[in-house]
């Protein structure tokens, strides 16, 4: 029998297979077994987004509904764990985004890729639909739309600002207008919405914003229709389209955007970008030479620096590192202005996807790296900063992922101290199930 179960597991494409493949429960725990000492100063919760289809099967690894794993730390100990599936409208009645004649649904979607608070309010995000906003036992309370001000859906990568407080954000779509930037304030207010003009409908996953410029990146995956009539994920890399980046001053508009032509890639997740003194942007990123020419294929995403320099419109590339990588963070307090570290997942790219077993944290200052390896087996998920304190140094903290066993299969919640990265966990907390691998998650304190 557990050959007829590898012989069909193999058959499987890899978001339904060993890791990837979706849990059928939710689950509350109490009180989490702890190894090692879980730091006083984590107080708040963490929780990641990942598609987990209820059905079991979705057509692409990006398909699958949001389930929500958050563990509370407080005081010392592992409060709970909870898992849930965002209850959207797809997954309670089947809606969909995208109807057969192409009409869109924004209060549809799978809200499975990242969940951020802002103003007071938790929000599950997939960058099709409006946000759904859900508590922090992570019970969904339905569609957040701006109080109605919201006329897109709503990237899964939105930018807080840590001088404002305001959140930045973007929406892409396959329908005019393709890009829409939008601003909120500080108290959750959408104050701006902005068309931004580019030429056709590409795949923007991911976005930039430094202390006076907002960074968007068109870049040549883009929409396909016959694959949106096949009912599968309907972009595609194209030769043809080109690429740029967009440097829009902050409260700029779309007539004054620079434009600045890159060598054809993709991106989807900056590390981060900001000015050096001598006005030119650095933007780090993890570029893909190309993505989807066919499925999942390809080479690998490794670290990039771009420099910007605006005045003479041209962009400077170099790679910081040749591993594959994905997932990157960072200290967040630093988001839009000068970086030294960042964190990401050692990822396995050939035929298809997959994740290593370790973290590298980068110093791009210096060009040093640092490798935590979970050993033979056992694989990381998104690597979240969490700072010691409001006024911790850069890169004093901690560092928590859900880490995979493949050999019992179950997974922990592993908090690395961020300055002694290679070092044993600080504390690893024992989940009560397997946490598949999924997209992004924050930290939240609660203060916020
Ligand atoms: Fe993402």
């Amino acid at each position: 029998m557990a050959t007829d179960s590898a012989t069909r597991d193999a058959a499987l494409p890899f978001h339904l297979r060993g890791n990837f493949a979706p849990i059928a429960q939710e689950k509350t725990a109490f009180d989490l077994s702890v190894r090692g000492a879980l730091p006083e100063a984590l107080h708040g919760l963490y929780v990641r987004n990942g598609p987990n289809p209820k059905s079991g099967e979705s057509q692409h690894w990006f398909l699958g509904d949001g389930m929500l794993h958050g563990v509370e730390l407080r005081g010392g100990r592992a409060a709970w764990y909870r898992n849930r599936w965002v209850r959207t409208r797809s997954f309670v009645d089947d809606a969909e985004p995208i109807g057969p004649d192409g009409t869109r649904d924004l209060t549809a979607g799978r809200a499975n890729t990242h969940v951020v608070a802002h103003a007071g309010r938790i929000l599950a995000l997939v960058e099709t639909s409006f946000p759904v906003e859900v508590t922090r036992d992570l019970d969904t309370l339905g569609c957040f739309d701006f109080d109605g001000r919201l006329t897109t859906g709503m990237t899964a990568h939105p930018k807080l600002c840590p001088r404002t407080g305001e959140l930045h954000f973007f929406a892409y779509s396959f329908a005019p207008p393709f890009l829409t930037y939008h601003c909120a304030d500080a108290s959750g207010k959408l104050v701006r919405s902005d068309v931004i003009d580019v030429p056709g409908p590409t795949m923007i996953h991911d976005f930039a914003i430094t202390d006076r410029h907002v960074v968007f990146m068109d870049l040549p995956v883009v929409f396909d229709l016959e694959m949106a009539m096949a009912g599968t994920m309907p972009y595609r890399w194209s030769d043809q389209y080109g690429a740029r980046i967009g440097v829009m001053p902050r409260g700029g508009s779309s007539a004054e955007v620079r434009w600045i032509e890159i060598a054809p890639c993709y991106v989807f997740h900056p590390l981060n970008a900001y000015e050096d003194e001598r006005g030119t942007i650095v933007f780090d990123v993890v570029r893909y030479p190309e993505l989807w020419r066919k499925g999942f294929s390809g080479p690998p995403g490794v670290l990039h620096r771009w420099r910007l320099d605006l005045m003479a419109g041209r962009a400077h590339e170099e790679p910081l590192d040749d591993r594959a990588i994905e997932f990157p963070r960072f200290d967040e307090r630093r988001l839009g202005s000068a970086h030294r570290y960042g964190y990401a997942v050692h990822t396995k790219f050939g035929n298809e996807f997959g994740i290593g077993t370790s973290l590298i944290k980068y110093d791009v200052q210096s060009g040093a790296s640092t490798t935590h390896d979970f050993g033979a087996d056992r694989m990381p998920s998104e690597p979240v900063f969490v700072p010691a304190s409001a006024s911790a140094r850069e890169d004093e903290g901690w560092v928590l992922s859900y880490v995979y066993d493949a050999t019992r299969d179950g997974s922990d919640l592993a908090i690395l101290d961020a300055v002694d990265f290679a070092r044993d966990p600080v504390a690893t907390i024992a989940l009560p199930q397997r946490v598949p691998f999924g997209f992004h998650g924050s930290w939240i304190p609660d203060a916020r």
